[in-house]
């Protein structure tokens, strides 16, 4: 059984019809570190042009969910699919093929490349030579910062600069599903705001999300349905109005009453 998080329906205004498959399917998965299991029979979906948030504390297990979903480690057990496509241990480049793109924790660029370098890559691979250049007028259209730093080391830019520059990557081609591992980490809040605005365009292109978050609130207040990781379980999963008291009530039979089961 999949747990779709509730009945809202993406982005409100433009509901996916009842039969576009969703982005992302987790059914069932589990997954390990060596004998370390991080991962325990873990189901959510992420509807079609949805945006999801998967919350949790330090190690919950947010970030191997990230990493199984994109092909990046295999899954012990259970089943991927994306747009109603069996993915489950395929390669990671199939993955991205069939439509998943991810930022991993902190990462997504390529620190010895220029910024044009990192995106005339990107957009040779998505979209093919021809519209590289137009491609690279929207990117600096959309960050201007990215333009004015086209020549610079992608290594040296700021920390903000790195998080722009692997938005625009993405958001000049959109995929079907974006996964971002904590893409607000360290950055100034004027900083994150820049960002969330380019998750949001990124989402009203057509593409559905899951964002990773630790500030539940950022997180909460984008998407409309929320996974709540527990010790590599789901605690929650329904509506994100609803998350952040879930959380709460995560936190109190943690460290007051007794745990629920
Ligand atoms: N390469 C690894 N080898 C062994 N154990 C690992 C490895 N990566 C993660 N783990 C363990 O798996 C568990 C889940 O880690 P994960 O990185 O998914 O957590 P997270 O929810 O992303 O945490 P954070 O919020 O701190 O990023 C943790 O207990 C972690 O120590
Ligand atoms: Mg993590």
């Amino acid at each position: 059984m999949i747990e779709t998080a509730g009945t809202a329906s993406p982005n409100g205004n433009r509901p996916a019809p009842d039969s576009a498959p969703h982005a992302l399917e987790v059914d069932h998965v589990s997954a390990a570190y060596g004998p370390y299991r991080a991962l325990f029979d873990i189901s959510f979906a992420v509807p079609a042009g949805g945006i999801t948030a998967l919350l949790g504390s330090n190690g919950a297990g947010k970030s191997t969910v990230a990493r199984v979903v994109s092909g990046l480690m295999p899954s012990t057990s259970g089943a991927i699919r994306t747009g109603g496509k069996d993915v489950t241990g395929q390669a990671a480049y199939r993955i991205a093929r069939a439509g998943m793109a991810h930022v991993p924790e902190g990462r997504g660029i390529f620190a010895n490349l220029t910024v044009e370098e990192n995106l005339v890559l990107a957009f040779r691979q998505r979209l093919g030579r021809k519209q590289v250049q137009d491609a690279l007028d929207r990117a600096y259209q959309g960050f201007p910062v990215l333009g004015e730093r086209r020549k610079q080391r992608g290594g040296t830019l700021s920390g903000g600069q790195q998080r722009l520059l692997s938005l625009a990557k993405v958001l000049v081609a959109p995929p079907r599903l974006f996964v971002a591992d904590e893409l607000s980490l360290g950055l100034a809040p004027v900083v994150i705001e820049t960002v969330y605005e380019g998750l949001r365009r990124i989402n009203e292109a057509g593409t559905a999300l899951l964002v990773v978050e630790q500030q539940v609130d950022r997180a909460v207040a984008l998407a409309q349905t929320a996974v709540i990781l527990e010790h590599g379980t789901v605690a929650y999963s329904g509506p994100a109005g609803q998350a952040k008291e879930a959380m709460e009530q995560l936190m109190t039979s943690r460290t007051g009453g007794p745990s629920p089961g």
